[in-house]
């Protein structure tokens, strides 16, 4: 296990760039599976989540090639077999594996998947819209049995009772092959999903999203082409927040605004400024950081990805400001590493809390828990007096590339310790 060592207060400056979505990414990859034949990727980032999916599926068959950020994944030996458990096991978006391979091999068995310990995260709503498409799905032990029983013979609507990302997601890669049209109402529309709509419909398959319907007319062969996956909005948003609470202008570049609103509206509101252009955002020192309150919620409402940045951002606003977090119910977890670091913050119960500032943060010893809380704590350190040890840097791999590499060259001290 490697820990990142970090000297905070020093001042920053310049620009960083963003990279390629992460879940963008892993779902597109898994997508390939629809295809035979090889299809090029650009700007796919170089993380540790990344390098899981491909290891599943190399197993099976799939070669990939990797030149920077471009990945090219050839197909055309993908065999019909189970993935992995053990390699399944370790990251949670192998269950988007369902959709495609089922699509493609009527059959697969696969064990409950691993991930980020940010709440339960049941399965339940891909295995309910599975069925709604003729699978059958059985559970052995801690194993999934899914088997295509039928063809449909008709036009399909689901109605999903909750909006899901991997659910929605699953849904959409199984239907690419069914003849029959597939509406999904009540879908999750992230931009990681328009990104995945964007790539199915090159490869031919027809299409339509109208608000939080998708409707999907597929076909038995999709063609290989090339795509480039849009860029990451959760690391864009770490680094627009790391400048914030520095008071250190920077230019965040590569990124799309238009999948950002939410926060540019909430920066407004607490009165960090900001100019945007086409694909970048420089922002500039704020004077006084306004206290608020976020409530996460599926896209375009408040990312719970960006919920723990957001709230190393509230130790630095004037006054009180509240949480509430609803998508993942054991995503508060870093505010007691917060606390460690001297920030005041009351739970007022698991998923909602109260933040009072503004509180100069101190170094400490701290876990880095999950992805997201990693990178949290991550920037809360570059602001903190003193040397900060954030524990399981790997949990900041899985989706952040050589994010030392990319703070340093900004200015800050980092150093990585195995
Ligand atoms: C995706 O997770 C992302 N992961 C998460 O990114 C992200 O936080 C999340 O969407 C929400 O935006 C990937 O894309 C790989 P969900 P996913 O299904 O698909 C409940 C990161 O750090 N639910 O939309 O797992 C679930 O418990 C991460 O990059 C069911 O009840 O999220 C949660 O409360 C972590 N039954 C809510 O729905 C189900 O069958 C939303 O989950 C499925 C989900």
């Amino acid at each position: 296990m490697a820990k990142f060592i970090i000297e905070g207060q020093q001042k920053l400056k310049g620009s960083i760039e963003v990279l390629g979505a992460k879940n963008a990414a892993l779902i597109i990859i898994t997508a390939c599976c629809l295809l035979e034949g090889e299809t090029t990727l650009e700007n796919v980032p170089n993380i540790l989540d990344i390098q899981k999916i491909i290891n599943i599926l190399e197993k099976m068959g799939v070669k990939f090639t990797r030149y920077h950020h471009q990945l090219k994944i050839d197909t055309t030996n993908l065999r019909k077999e189970n993935p992995n458990p053990k390699l399944v096991g370790a990251i949670r978006a192998s269950i988007v594996l369902v959709g495609p391979l089922l699509a493609r091999f009527d059959q697969l068995n696969i064990p409950h998947p691993g991930g980020c310990t940010i709440g339960s995260r049941p399965i339940d709503l891909h295995i309910w819209a599975l069925k709604q498409l003729g699978v059958a799905v059985k559970e052995v032990g801690k194993t999934y049995e899914f088997l295509k029983v039928k063809d449909l013979t008709k036009p399909v609507t689901i109605t999903f009772p909750k909006i899901s990302v991997g659910a929605t997601e699953n849904t959409i890669l199984y239907a690419c092959m069914q003849e029959q049209e597939i509406k999904i109402k009540n879908a999750a529309i992230e931009p990681e999903i328009i990104d995945l709509i964007d790539f199915l419909r090159k490869t031919g398959i027809k299409i339509k999203v109208a608000s939080r319907t998708i409707t999907i007319n597929g076909q038995k062969q999709l063609k290989a082409v090339s795509h480039t996956i849009i860029p990451d909005r959760i690391e864009a948003g770490t680094f627009m927040i790391l400048s914030a609470i520095t008071k250190n202008p920077l230019k965040i570049t590569g990124i799309r605004p238009d999948h950002l609103k939410i926060l540019f509206e909430k920066f407004k509101e607490i009165g960090v400024d900001f100019d945007l252009g086409e694909d970048f955002a420089y922002i500039k020192k704020s004077e006084k950081i306004l206290p608020t309150e976020i409530s996460t919620a599926e896209y375009p409402g408040f990312p719970t990805d960006l919920q723990p940045p957001f709230g190393v951002l509230l130790t630095q606003a004037e006054g009180k400001s509240y949480i509430k977090e609803n998508l993942f119910e054991n995503r508060m977890g870093y505010l007691a590493e917060l606390t460690k670091m001297g920030a005041k913050i009351e739970l007022l119960s698991s998923t909602k809390a109260e933040i009072t500032g503004l509180t100069p943060l101190k170094s400490a010893k701290i876990h880095s828990l999950d992805l997201r809380a990693g990178a949290t704590l991550l920037i809360a350190a570059l602001i903190a007096s003193g040397t900060t040890e954030i524990l399981q840097a790997e949990n900041i791999d899985r989706g952040y590339e050589k994010i030392e590499e990319r703070l340093k060259a900004i200015g800050s001290k980092i150093k990585r310790v195995k």
